[in-house]
């Protein structure tokens, strides 16, 4: 199968293979990939070859590796549009998928001088800090951090935000949902990153910065939402 005279390297022979399986469902999208020494001895090469094959199209977010557990086949990224606001958990149940977080902060603050002039509050106003990982079918897709301000969510609790921070506000609070303003770039994870969406140092982060706002016009979240590159996608 593979061909050592040629001079196309021999790892990247091996992930045209691994391709070629997965487009003609030899391997299936979400199941377990061989183990690196059932790969070596299949391709006869090193196993640090193989590995430098496998982390190739990890890093494209072809495969994916849950720890603990190994590698798997990717399933298709989940997609966005961006020309609504759309909740999280409303995106995954559109697309048949158990959305869940993890909370990984809320706390109750003032908030700092770009937050208050983003959300058009008063500097001495009380801000809702939430930071969650969301995750998708248990797997992570997004950390995302919202400053709410509290005038328009009071009351809030944790386990509103463990279901939905959207659902919250449309359906307990009454309030219908707007526009919003933002903008994307690419960064590289961190380590932070890395750690909390089970994805290398260094791999693709589509980073999000967004006021959503209230039909009325009036600033409802500054929200930033890092969405692992390899598991997500927006399309307009
Ligand atoms: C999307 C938006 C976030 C918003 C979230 C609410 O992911 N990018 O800005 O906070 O939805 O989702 P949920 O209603 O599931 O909490």
């Amino acid at each position: 199968m593979i061909n050592k005279e040629s001079p196309i390297p021999i790892y990247y022979q091996i992930q045209e293979h691994i391709r070629e399986n997965i487009n003609q469902q030899k391997w299936v999208k979400g199941e377990a990939i061989p183990s690196e020494r059932i790969l070596t001895e299949q391709f006869g090469v090193s196993r640090m070859t193989i590995r430098q094959a496998v982390q190739g199209l990890v890093d494209e977010g072809i495969l994916m590796r849950k720890r603990g557990s190994g590698t798997f086949v990717s399933n298709e990224k989940v997609e966005q549009p961006l020309k609504e606001i759309t909740s999280f958990t409303k995106l995954m149940e559109q697309r048949g998928m158990k959305a869940s977080s993890k909370i990984t902060l809320f706390s109750v603050r003032k908030p700092n001088e770009v937050e208050a002039e983003k959300l058009q509050i008063d500097i001495e106003a009380d801000v809702y800090h939430i930071e969650r990982i969301r995750l998708g079918d248990e797997i992570p897709i997004a950390i995302e951090t919202s400053i709410v301000p509290c005038s328009i969510a009071e009351g809030l609790k944790e386990e509103d935000i463990q279901h939905s921070l959207y659902e919250f506000i449309e359906v307990k609070k009454g309030y219908q949902l707007g526009d919003a303003k933002q903008s994307i770039e690419a960064i590289g994870a961190t380590e932070r990153i890395s750690k909390l969406l089970d994805v290398p140092i260094d791999s693709p982060i589509l980073q999000i910065e967004r006021v959503a706002n209230l039909r009325s016009g009036t600033p409802l979240e500054y929200v930033r939402s890092q969405y692992a590159g390899g598991r997500f996608k927006f399309y307009l």
